[in-house]
């Protein structure tokens, strides 16, 4: 029933909307509209309005929305037929009676979808038929079989403005229904449309179902202005939505749970061809996030690959960048890139389809190329620089949407950082020495004259108790929070600890991390216990005094425990730097006794009593206590 919009018109026009409405729902007025209780469903307080100048309902509680035909229509049973002609009837309008020509128009509609059934075919004819003698012999060349290009249904578009259009129309296809479906273009100056496609090698694109809704067109000549032209975007083809071979691979991969997104249609059909079925390709963009989330109901690890070359890089980087808020728990990328000079379609064709897959059981998680291209031109030689590499590493992770993959992200991240440091230092650094060595500890004041002797300071070159709680907590701190030595690790690895337990904890600590790649709670607990430093460690942790000092313990937020560690090391260090002063000023007395030596002497060891007074009454012990024995 083809009827003029002005036809319709008109009859909306001789209604006024709440007359009919108020027929069947009660309506109040507010201001220009009618309000009521939605007839569309169940409420008791109405959301219902009707405007009379805009000749339209709209329900804000269920979301209907229409003119009065669609009212008539809806609450009384009607087709649309029906509707007219009662709303007409109503009004005295005669309904206008279709045209014989309308009537056949409506018959010869096919659906947009079977015209781009019957254009494949057409092009399909064409590539096996004279006109396509050439396209069918260069894609033989190609290395394609008969059955493949049955398959794909591979065609060719011939070298005519009105071809395709003359073929179609003979076939009672309407040239708007060409123009809509992008096959034709239609000029807009008014001059006649003509074929979209010529002289192309056609690859016709299917929706999920395997229904044509689009083509891409490969030139064969050398001169064409674009190798690859695509489809418009049309009422079929959503170029960010679809998948090249999408409806073959979701079948193929529900069977292997494996999908891979090559970037070109002919890097699909040779996989295809060689047998990796499961291989579908974006539509000449780079992917979307529409497109992703697709691929993830097709595998958990989508395989992306890309060429080897820099523009292959960089659109396995693009990709990344689209993919990475949305990754979710199970749901990652895998990057694979061709040899030099190869994509898909010449490395299978070359190797077969063993090389393909070698490829993808090699195939780099996203977290390594996402590291990878944190460090692209980075160089971290200051602290400055180091800090700035760190900071772009957290404001990048936090993009990540999912807070679980957000959080395990950044433990990993900082374990590389940590890694990539380490390694650094380990080939220029002397604290690396010392610490795979027989990690003695350094002991700059050896030669003391004994003039203090062990009474006030305790034991050999350490400081005395007055440290020990200060290292007590440094040491729990690390153990119940590895990451810390990221930031910290060469600070630890040269704490003068004059604890026993504490050194054997220290050493542990420093060969596992020599030993492993990771800085996990976890490992780190177990690899003590299998060095029979596990009793080492329980006595710490059962040591009272320690309890108040929350950001050593395992409760405390990384970031606390971090700011609880730089503060106690920096009182730890003030103390010590105060303890080698006063150490110095000793020696130089004993070897020089002058006036001026002894008064220096006198000053550092005062320095050095009033700190250690400071310190213990902020520990809330006496020096004298029982308690400033360890262990
Ligand atoms: P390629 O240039 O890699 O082409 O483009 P290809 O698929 O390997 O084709 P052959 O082997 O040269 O015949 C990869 C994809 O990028 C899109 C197409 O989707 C193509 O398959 N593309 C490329 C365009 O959309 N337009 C272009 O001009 C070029
Ligand atoms: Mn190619």
């Amino acid at each position: 029933m083809a009827l003029s919009p002005q036809f319709l018109d008109e009859l909306k026009h001789r209604f006024t909307l709440s007359d009919v409405v108020g027929r069947k729902v009660k309506l109040i007025r507010r201001g220009r509209e009618h309000t009521g209780l939605c007839p569309f469903h169940n409420e008791k307080t109405p959301s219902f309005t009707v405007n009379d100048q805009k000749g339209f309902y709209h329900c804000f509680g269920c979301g209907q929305h229409g003119s009065v035909i669609d009212f008539v229509m809806n609450t009384e049973g009607l087709t649309f037929p029906e509707t007219i002609e009662q709303l007409a009837g109503q009004v005295g309008m005669d309904v206008p009676k279709p045209s014989r020509e309308a009537v056949e128009r409506e018959k010869a509609r096919a659906s947009l979808s079977e015209v781009m059934e019957a254009v494949t075919s057409w092009y399909e004819a064409q590539l096996y038929g004279q006109v396509g003698k050439g396209a069918f012999e260069y894609i033989k060349g190609r290395g394609l079989n008969d059955k493949t290009l049955k398959d794909f249904r591979l065609g060719f578009a011939p070298n005519s403005r009105s071809a395709l259009k003359d073929a179609m129309q003979g076939r009672g296809i309407y040239e708007d229904q060409l123009i809509e479906t992008g096959m034709l273009i239609k000029p807009e100056d008014g001059r006649d449309s003509y074929d979209r496609f010529r002289d192309r090698l056609m690859f016709p694109i299917s929706d999920r179902q395997g229904r044509i809704i689009a083509f891409g067109g490969r030139a064969l000549s050398k001169d064409a202005k674009a190798k690859y032209l695509n489809s418009p975007e049309t009422v079929l083809f959503h170029k960010g939505a679809t998948l090249y071979n999408w409806a073959n691979a979701r079948a193929a991969s529900y069977d292997v749970g494996q999908v891979m997104v090559v970037e070109g249609y002919m890097d699909v059909i040779a996989l295809a061809q060689a047998g990796i079925n499961y291989a579908v390709a974006p539509l000449g963009t780079a992917l979307t996030e529409e497109q992703i989330a697709h691929l993830w109901q097709m595998g958990d690890e989508p395989i992306l690959s890309f060429d080897g070359d820099n523009a292959g890089r960089r659109a396995a980087m693009r990709a990344m960048d689209r993919a990475l808020p949305m990754l979710r728990p199970g749901k990652s990328l895998r990057f694979v890139f061709m040899p030099d000079g190869d994509d898909p379609d010449t490395l299978v064709q070359r190797e077969g389809k063993g090389a393909i897959e070698r490829k993808i059981d090699e195939a780099e998680p996203l977290v390594n190329m996402l590291w990878r291209e944190l460090n692209e031109g980075i160089v971290t030689d200051t602290p400055e620089r180091r800090a700035g590499f760190e900071k772009k590493v957290f404001g990048r992770l936090s993009e990540i949407q999912d807070e679980n993959v957000k959080k395990l992200y950044q433990s990993e991240f900082r374990n590389r950082i940590w890694q990539q440091f380490k390694s650094k230092r380990q080939s220029n650094n002397a604290a690396y020495q010392r610490r795979t060595g027989a990690y003695g500890k350094p002991m700059p004041f050896s030669h003391s004259t004994g003039l203090l002797g062990k009474t006030a300071l305790g034991k050999g070159t350490g400081t005395g108790p007055v440290t020990d709680r200060l290292q007590q907590l440094l040491v729990l701190a690390v153990l119940n929070h590895p990451e810390i030595l990221v930031s910290y690790e060469e600070a630890f690895a040269t704490l003068d600890l004059s604890l026993a337990d504490l050194g054997k904890i220290q050493s542990a600590i420093l060969e596992f991390m020599t030993e492993n790649d990771t800085l996990e709670e976890t490992k780190l607990t177990h690899y003590l216990v299998d060095r029979g430093i596990g009793g080492a460690k329980d006595r710490l942790l059962a040591n009272k005094s320690l309890k108040d000092d929350w950001f050593a313990w395992p409760d405390a937020a990384l970031g606390d425990a971090i700011t609880g560690f730089e503060h106690t090391l920096k009182r730890f260090h003030h103390i010590t730097d105060c303890w080698a002063a006063y150490r110095q000023a000793e020696t130089e007395y004993a070897s020089d006794m002058t006036e001026e030596n002894h008064a220096r002497f006198v000053a550092a060891q005062q320095a050095y009593r009033e700190l250690e007074e400071k310190e213990a009454d902020k520990d809330g012990y006496r020096l004298e206590s029982g308690r400033l024995s360890y262990n």
